[in-house]
This record gives C-alpha cells, structure tokens and sequence, in this order.
C-alpha cells in the first residue's frame, strides 16, 4: 500500500512560508534559519521554491532522491527542488504547458548550481535511448563550455556567471528531450582587460595556462607563467578548490562531446592566447612636429607573436593603434591616437574580441544541440541570470544588471498575482484585491522610450558636440528629478541637496529591492562599446577564419557608416523579448539565498539573509500568496489527513471527498468565514486554523497510536502465549518421544543380551552333543580300523606262512627233482663241455657286435665326431680303439685327395694359424676367407704392366695398402707386392716404385692384438732401405700379408726368420725417432673405422673400435 506523506509531516518550523504564523520578517528569517540549521535548505512560498545555498555537498541530490520525487505531487513531500522540477516536466509532458524556470538570486546563492540541479533531474526522468542520451549528454555538457569562457573568479562567489544565460530545452509530444537553445546577455566584458582587487579574469585563460601541454602551448606561443600576462590579475590566480588544469580536460571533452571539430578548438585557443598577447603590447609616446604626441608600440615582439597567430599583417594592426579613420559621407579624416587613446583601442579590441568569441560558442553550440525542425515541440525554458547587485560602486553594468531583476521581479509579481487569480477562478471562489507594490514605476524609470535613463544615455551618445558623462548626468537630474524612484544631490528636488551619502557624480534609483547609488563615469563609453573602425578592419584582414566571422563589420566591400546600436539599446532590447518569451510560458520560481559572505557551510548572517529576503520581495510574495486564504488543500488529501478527527469519517469514508471534508469541519465546528469549498479544494484562511487541525491530527494521531500500541501489545502477549503453549506441546512431545524411545532403547538391549545368552547356551549344548557324537563315531572308526587291522595282519602272516610253505615246498621240490635229474643225466656230460659253451657265447656276441658297428658306421667327414654306443660293458677299449682308427683312416682319405697347391693354402693357413691364433682378434675373421695372394690380378691386368715388368721375380702377394704417414698419421693407398726376395711399395695411380726393400732387411714385423689391420715393417738398422724409417701400413689382409711374408722370409736366401711381435704397444724407428705405436681401444665412430694419430713426438695412437 503507498504511504501518503504530506509536507505538513515532520516539519522543521513551516516548509511553506504561507503557513508561518504570526508572518513578520523576524519570524521569516527565524524559520529559514531553523530549517538551514536542520540541513533544510529549501522552503516553499506557495509553488515558489526557496533554496539557501549550503556551501556543501548534501546527501539529498542523489538518484534515489530523484526516484523518491520522481511523479509525486508538490506538497507530497519536503520541499526540494526536485519537486518543482518535476512538477514543471510533468505539467510540460502531460498538459502541454510550456514551462521556464526562473532562477533568481545574488552572486554566489546558487543560481547556477540550481539550474544544473533543474536539467540533471529532468535529464534523470524523461525518456532513454541512444538518440536521446546523447541530446541530454550535449545539453548536459555545454554547461563546462559556457562555464570556462564565461565564469570568473569574483570575491563574491569563486564560479560566479558573468553573463545571463537563458535555455530552452525542446522536448517531443512523450517528453523526450529534442535540443535546446541557448540565449546569452551581456557578458561582463570589461573583466578581459581589468579584474578588481581579489578576482581573476575569466576561467580559460589561467586554464588553458595550467591544462594545455607544453605542445600545444608552444603552438600557441605562450608561456606557463601566468605572470607574463598583463591581463592576468595574479593576486588570486590559484583558487582554492578549483584545478584549472583538470576544469582544462573537461571543457576539452565537453567542447567535443557537443560537437566542435578539432580546428574549431584549435581557433577558439588561439583567440584566446590572442587576447592574452594582445594585453602585453605596451605603448610609448613619440613627439611630432606638430608638438602633439603619438603612439608607438613599445617592443614589437608580442605584437609579432599576435599576428602571427592570427595571421594579420604586423604592419596594419601597427597602424591602427596608431591612427584613427574618421569616414563620414565621402569624407575620410585620418587623426593620429595619442598613447592613452592606443591602450584603449587596445583595451577596446581585446573586450570585443572576447565577447565576440564568447557570443560565436553560444551560436556554435546552439547549431550543434539545435532540434530538428519538425511539429511542434514543448519547451522548458531555464532562467540563470546574474542577481540583484549592490557594489560600493555601481557603474554600468550594475545598473543594467538590476535593470533586468526589475523586470524579473515584475514578471514574478505579475505571473504569480495571474495564477492566484486563475486559481480563485477555476475553483469559483470569490476574489478579493490585494494590495502590493508594483515595480512597473521603476522599471519605466529606466525603459521608458522618451525620457527613460536608458533612452537617455543613448540620446546623448548620440548627440553631436561633446558628450561626457557629466552632460548626461546633467540631462538625468533635470529629466528624472521629479521621479520618485530617482534620487541625485544636482537635481532640483531640494530633498537631496544636503543628503552627503549621494555624491555630486552619482545618481541613486530606489530599485524594488532596495537602493543603489550609481557612479555616472563611464556610462557613455561604455554604452557606445566603441571599436575603431580600423581594428575591425584589420581584425576581418587576418588570414583566420574565425576572425573573420567575429568581425564582419571590418569587411571594407560592406562599410556601413551607420553606428551599431549602444549597449544599453540591445540589452533593453534582449530583455524585451525575453520577457515576452517568459510570458509565453507557465512559471516556476527558485528564488536563492546566500547565508553568509564568506562562502561557509554552517554560517548564516541574519542582517545579510534579511536583506535578500528583502530585495527579492519575499514577504511580499507571502502576503500576496496569503492576501485570500493561505492554505488550500484538494478534497481527497485533505480528507485522508484529518479523517480520524471525526467519528463519520474515521476509518472509512464511503461518499464523495468534499461532502466528508464538510462533515468533517462541521463536526469540528471551524467557524464559517476561515474556510471556503472550492471545486476541488477546501481553502482555509488563516494559518491558524490549519494548525488547529494540524494540531487535533497530532494529538488524535497519539490517541491512535496509543491505541494500536494497545491492541498491538495485547496481540504481540497473546501470539506469545500462544507460541509458548505451542511450544510446550511440541517439547512435551519430543520429550515423550524421547523418553520412549530411550526405554525402548533399553528394553532391546536387555532382550538381546538374553537372547545371546540363551542361544550362546543352546549352542554350546549342540555342539557338546555335536562333539560326543564325533567322538563316538572316531572311536568306532577307531576300532574298526584297529579291528580290520588285525584281522588283516592275521590273513597277512597266514598267507605269508601259506607262501612260505609253498615256496619250499617247490624249493625241496626243485631240490629234489634236480638231485633226481642229474643222478639220472650224470652219467651222459663230459668234463669240458662248459669252455666251448663259453667261446661260443662270445663268438656269437662279437658276431652281433661287428655287423651292428658295419650298419651304424659315421660319415667319412673328419670334423664328424660321432660314433655308435657302445652295446656291452665289456667291449669299451675294443670300442674306443676302433673309432680313434676310424679316423685316422678316414683323414689319410681325405688328405689323399689334395693338390699341390690346395696343399700349400692349407700350409699357410696352419702357419696362419700358429702365428695369430688366440693372439690377434683379427684371425678369427681371416679363417674362413681364402689366401688369394695376387689381388690385384698383376700380371693380367693391364694398368699394372709396367709394375709387373720392373718386377724380377714373380709375385708372391699384390695388394692395395694404406701406408700411414710418419708425420700425421694420415694413411695414403699404396700397392703391396711380395716377391721372394724383396717387399715393394709402389703408388696406386702411376704404378710407379716407391720403395723397394730385400727381405733381409726387414728384421720383424709388429702388429696389435686387435681386430685393427695395421702392421709395422722393422728394418735392420743401418740398411739401404731403413734411411726413411720403418714403415706403418694396414691392410685388410694383414693375416696372409704376415704369413706370407713369414713363410717367404723364411726360405729367402741369406735372411734370418722373421719375428713376428704381437703387442699392442710396441717401438718403430721414424727417421731419427723411436715411435711408439700404442693400440687403445675406442668407441667406434665413423663407420666403424681405425684412426690413427700422431700424438706427439714419442706417440702415435691407434685407435681401434671396440669389437664388442
Ligand atoms: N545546492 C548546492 N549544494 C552545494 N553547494 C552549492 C549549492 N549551490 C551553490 N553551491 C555553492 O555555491 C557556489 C556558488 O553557486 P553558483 O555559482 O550557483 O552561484 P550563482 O548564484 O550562480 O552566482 P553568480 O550570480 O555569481 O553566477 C557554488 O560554486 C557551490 O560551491
Ligand atoms: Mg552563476
């Protein structure tokens, strides 16, 4: 169920002023100070919202506040400004009624912070989509743009606007945010050149200094150093809270998100570094001729900078602050400028071309966040222009400013005073006059197109002759002397002759708001916001796009002699048409308050609130709101908050609202005249009347509350009893349960310790019978086996007996037959018949034994080993001799069958074999490969014929060696022959001899004990052949090589018998060296190959692959 609040809840003092009882001016600024000090810092006046600034974030801008006063009435809650911004987007979505928002309020109460606050919840509650964020994110974002150009440090507020800004925002038919448009008016331009004591010049400027990297400062031609600046006031250039350089970041991002292209930045910086070079140029003075004086720029640098920037030529801008064109029909009068006339040409330039570049963002950001052109749209149009203003000294701008507050303030009294009188109207109550002062008198003063100020200032600026601000101070104090807003010591009302507060320069206007003593000097120049001809001129010559558009009056093919209009004519004029637009509109009213000069939270300085309350006619406000009937409430709401006051309406109501509100006051006997039935809305007169009821609400809403407290105790006892005696029957049943199951528990238990005991015992009874029965049938057994037993031992000796008896009986039977037998035979036997037996016997064993050996004889193979077994016991010498006879035989066989030379291999491999065998590992490979000698085919083949023929005798063995090289180790293909008498090297290719050595000089050959082939030829000492050394070769045949050479050494004539020496390390003579040749064993690598290197001196190592 929705909860309805009203904002009578839980006030601090009254949230409506209306309601303030008794209404004075004390009791007004009593209760916004109450409220300020609770944090409450806005306050209704009616449907005008008063908002105090805290000088502090409060938690009470967040998303769900928005969500909390999002489509909820206006009085629903406590007052805010989201309530009135709501109220206005829903009047604009769901009646069609285009609104605006009027922020007033001095500098630094908040106005702009308000005007945020207004378009972010409207940004927050109105429609979504892509299209439609990124309208609200452009309108959002223009707000840093116009902020950073147009704000300025004042000791008033340290972001106060320097110019009015006014908003349109366009919405489509479902509330949807279109664009907007934004209207500027009149940026206090004179900053540019001058700020007083305690101010800063305009944000960009010390941002662009702070925030710009060192790039594109350079660019600009600029420097860091806010000193180097003329026209940067330095006593306040840092501000507390504020970071130049970050707000820098910012406006760059929102000038990008609103749409300005990257050149655009880039010509709006360099105007702005434009008007900071600008403000250095210096002037100095140089006599003429004529003894008048004339400017010359002091040191050109900064100028040249300028104009580089700008693209102007130096030469021109030099001229034109130096001379002046006067054109006046055909006429062209050129005067020179003397050196103050040049510093305000300078000055003058400068302010233009600031407030120009200010009014061409307005314009550009206005294209950019323009709505379609489409049906009609709904506006809300947002007001935040600079407040009523009382300096120590108002010139121009102060008065122009307040101009247009007058106008406000009227506008206010005029739209508010319509609407009441609507309301009485469309509610069919009766209107009675209220009587408020009406500021169109003062505004006239100023207006008035015959003899208003303005139309005054702008006579005089346009007379002829000499016009100073004296003559037009002259001209005021005779026009306006009689009016009664217009004070001036000259004029010739005797009232103020001797009034010493109104100085003979001044002039004082009684504003609404209070008066204001204006300073005459500088009113006519300001308000002619004279730029000389020539500056525009040269301004419109700069090779810069931008400047051309900023000064189109400067373009000479469209001089136009007619002066622009004056400064106070286009404000009056602006002000016109703002103020018709605004009546267009339906009003909403934020009215701010600053609680204290020294912008501090917490601090509220009565005389200084007294006096905004004051000039921003808020007690006036009040009574007009008032002047009829202060409170006014709708049936409904009414009835729901004071229905408990009468017994027909509390709880339940059945019939229509207004017949139970007039139950309801008839029943509480409110006199007649302090209320009146609208058609919608009950009215009541006096506050006082409001708080009796809101009283007799209070003290009923007690009795209530004590009565619900009652039936709510007596319920809260009662569900407590009733869940204690709940409670009691569920533990007294878990109780029961458990103490049931516990006996339970017990009982199993028991039986199942007397149920083991018995069948514990019935067990052990059938296995007692169990086992006596076992024992009864092993005894039988037992016994019968000792039984069966005995009776078989019994049979047993019986039979035994029985055999025994029979077997002697066949013994003596035997006995006696053979005693029978050869008592009968004996005579027939001779003596030696028992030897011949015997010889035949073993005639007819070896017979048998002889023909089986015959069919069982082995093959004629020498290497067959076997032999039959042998068949008698007796026969194993017999047997062993004949097989060793066997073989003897069967190897003559063999051995008959040779030829001489099959003779001769076998010789040499028997030699081979006594040689190497068990000695060297490479015989076993040599066994089976035949002794070839000439391998090389020697005598047939034809390349070696030569070789052949220088050879005496025949070659034993030819053969391709590998000679070793003393020196390396390295191995080179050699021919190997063997005669008889001599062993020759001879070379592989050409055949040619390379050595030839007499078998009697070699005294040994040396080989290793492995699977290698190398061999070492020792020669005698001191021989023909021996002078190169001994010689290291390998061969794959070095078995036959070795032999032959043996058997050849051997039966060579006058030679000894050739050592053959097996070791793997042995001495050979290289020249003058012993060398020793040592064999080790190696892993085997490259195919498996022997290498050989010479070491050292003393070493050559073999190395051999492991065999295994
Ligand atoms: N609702 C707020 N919450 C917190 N601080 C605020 C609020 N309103 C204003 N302020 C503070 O007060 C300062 C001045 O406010 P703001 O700039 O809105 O004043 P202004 O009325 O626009 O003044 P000016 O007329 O000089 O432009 C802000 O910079 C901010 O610090
Ligand atoms: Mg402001």
């Amino acid at each position: 169920m929705e909860v309805k609040t009203s904002l009578l809840d839980n006030m601090i003092g009254v949230g409506d002023m209306v309601l303030l009882e008794p209404l004075s001016e004390d009791s007004f600024i009593a209760n916004l100070r109450n409220r300020f000090d609770h944090n409450e810092i806005y306050t209704y006046i009616g449907s005008v919202v008063i908002s105090m600034n805290p000088y502090r974030s409060l938690p009470i801008f967040t998303p769900e506040k928005v969500e909390e006063y999002r489509n909820r009435n206006f009085y629903e809650l406590s007052p805010h400004i989201y309530a009135l911004a709501d109220e206005a987007y829903r009047s604009l979505r769901d009646q069609d009624k285009d609104q605006c928002i009027l922020i007033t309020g001095e500098s630094g109460a908040g106005k702009t912070e308000a005007s945020k606050l207004v378009m972010s919840y409207v940004a927050a509650v109105c429609g979504k989509g892509q299209e439609v964020n990124k309208v609200k994110e452009q309108l959002l974002q223009s707000n840093p743009v116009l902020e950073a150009f147009g704000n300025a440090k004042t000791v008033r507020n340290d972001n106060s606007s320097r110019f009015g800004k006014y908003m349109d925002i366009e919405f489509d038919f479902k509330g949807d945010p279109l664009g907007g448009v934004i209207s500027n008016y009149l940026l206090e331009k004179s900053r540019v050149v001058k700020q007083p004591r305690g101010e800063r010049n305009f944000h960009i400027f010390y941002q662009l200094l702070s925030g710009a990297s060192d790039d594109t400062l350079k660019k600009l031609k600029l420097d860091r150093d806010f000193s180097k600046y003329n026209y940067l006031s330095l006593d306040s250039a840092a501000v507390n809270g504020l970071d130049d350089a970050a707000n820098f970041r910012t406006v760059r991002n929102a000038m990008q998100i609103v749409g300005f292209m990257e050149d655009e930045v880039q010509s709006v910086l360099e105007l702005v570094a434009a008007v900071l070079k600008l403000g250095n140029i210096e002037f100095k003075p140089e006599s003429r001729c004529n003894g008048n004086d004339e400017s010359r720029i002091r040191d050109k640098n900064d100028l040249k900078e300028m104009c580089e920037l700008l693209g102007t030529e130096q030469t021109v801008l030099e001229r034109a602050f130096s001379y002046r064109t006067v054109e006046a029909k055909q006429e062209k009068v050129c005067t020179t400028l003397n050196v103050a006339q040049a510093y305000y040409a300078r000055d003058a330039l400068a302010k233009n071309l600031y407030s120009r570049l200010f009014s061409w963002l307005v314009t550009r950001i206005n294209e950019s966040i323009k709505a379609a052109p489409k049906s009609r749209h709904k506006v809300m149009g947002v007001l935040d222009i600079y407040g009523f203003e009382i300096f120590e000294e108002n010139s121009f701008e102060q008065f122009i400013i307040n101009y247009c507050n007058e106008k406000l303030q009227q506008i206010f009294i005029e739209l508010t005073l319509r609407e009441e009188q609507e309301e009485y109207v469309r509610e069919g109550i009766e209107w009675t006059n209220i009587e408020y002062f009406n500021n169109a008198i003062i505004c006239d003063l100023i207006e008035n197109h015959q003899n208003g100020i303005l139309a005054m200032l702008d006579e005089e600026c346009l007379r002829p002759g000499t016009v100073t601000d004296e003559t037009f101070l002259d001209k005021l104090n005779t026009i306006c002397a009689e009016h009664l807003h217009f004070e001036s010591r000259l004029s010739k009302s005797s009232k103020f002759l001797t009034d010493h507060s109104l100085p003979h320069n001044c002039f004082r206007i009684q504003h609404y708001a209070g008066k204001v003593l204006y300073r005459a000097e500088g009113f006519v120049d300001k308000n002619n916001d004279l730029l000389y001809r020539d500056l525009s001129q040269a301004m419109y010559k700069a090779n810069h796009s931008l400047m051309k558009q900023l000064f189109p009056e400067g373009n000479p093919a469209k001089v136009n002699l007619k002066r622009p209009p004056t400064a106070g004519f286009q404000f009056r004029h602006s002000v016109g048409t703002l103020m018709r637009n605004l009546q267009t509109k339906n009003p909403n009213y934020i009215r701010c308050i600053k609680p204290n000069d020294k912008k501090a939270s917490h601090i509220f300085t009565d005389s200084l609130v007294c006096h905004q309350v004051r000039y921003l006619g808020l007690m006036e406000n009040v009574r007009v709101r008032r002047a009829g009937y202060a409170f006014r409430q709708a049936y409904e709401p009414c009835l729901e908050r004071y229905k408990m006051l009468c017994k027909r309406t509390w709880p339940h109501w059945r019939g229509p609202a207004r017949e139970g509100v007039e139950v309801l006051m008839a029943d509480l006997t409110v006199p007649a005249e302090e209320f009146s039935y609208g058609r919608s809305k009950v009215f009541i007169r006096n506050p006082r009347t409001l708080f009796f009821l809101e009283e007799r609400r209070r003290q009923c809403l007690q009795d209530l509350a004590t009565l619900i407290q009652k039936i709510y105790r007596g319920w809260k006892c009662r569900s407590h009893f009733l869940l204690l005696k709940k409670s009691q029957i569920v533990v007294a049943a878990w109780y029961r349960r458990y103490a049931q199951q516990n006996k339970y528990k017990r009982i199993k238990s028991a039986t199942t310790v007397v149920q083991s005991y018995t069948r514990g015992w019935q067990a052990r009874k059938l296995l007692r019978e169990l086992k006596y029965q076992k024992r009864c049938e092993e005894a039988v057994t037992t016994i019968s086996a000792y039984w069966h037993g005995t009776q078989a031992r019994r049979e047993l000796r019986r039979l035994k007996e029985e055999a025994r008896r029979k077997h002697a009986v066949a013994v003596i039977w035997a006995y006696w037959k053979g005693l029978k037998v050869r008592r009968e035979y004996r005579k027939f036997f001779r003596a030696n018949a028992g030897k011949k037996i015997y010889n035949f016997t073993i005639q007819r064993i070896m017979q048998k034994y002889f023909l089986g050996l015959k069919s069982t004889m082995p093959s004629m193979s020498p290497i067959d080993k076997s032999w039959p077994v042998k068949p008698y016991l007796f026969l194993d010498g017999v047997h062993s001799e004949l097989r060793r006879i066997f073989h003897l035989w069967r190897c003559t066989k063999y051995r008959s069958e040779f030829t001489e030379e099959k003779k001769a291999v076998f010789e040499e491999k028997l030699e081979a074999s006594e040689i190497f065998k068990d000695k060297k590992a490479l015989y076993a490979s040599s066994v089976s490969q035949p002794f070839m000698g000439d391998y090389l085919e020697i005598s047939k083949n034809p390349k070696y014929q030569k070789l052949n023929s220088a050879m005496d005798e025949k070659v034993l063995l030819a053969d391709v060696v590998n000679k070793i090289n003393r020196a390396n180790g390295k191995g080179t293909a050699r021919i190997f022959l063997l005669t008889k008498n001599s062993v020759v090297l001879a070379d592989q290719k050409t055949g040619q001899v390379k050595a030839s050595v007499p078998l009697p000089d070699l005294t040994s050959v040396s080989v290793s004990t492995q699977s290698d082939g190398f061999f070492a030829l020792k020669l005698k000492e001191g021989s023909a052949s021996a002078i190169k050394g001994d010689f290291l070769l390998s061969s794959e045949h070095l078995i036959e090589i070795i032999t032959k050479l043996h058997r050849t050494g051997a039966t060579a004539a006058d030679s000894e018998q050739l050592n053959i020496d097996i070791s793997d390390e042995f001495l050979v003579q290289f020249k003058h060296d012993k060398v020793c040749v040592k064999f080790i064993q190696g892993a085997p690598k490259n195919g498996n190959s022997v290498s050989c290197k010479r070491k050292n001196n003393r070493l050559l190592e073999v190395s051999v692959p492991s065999t295994v």
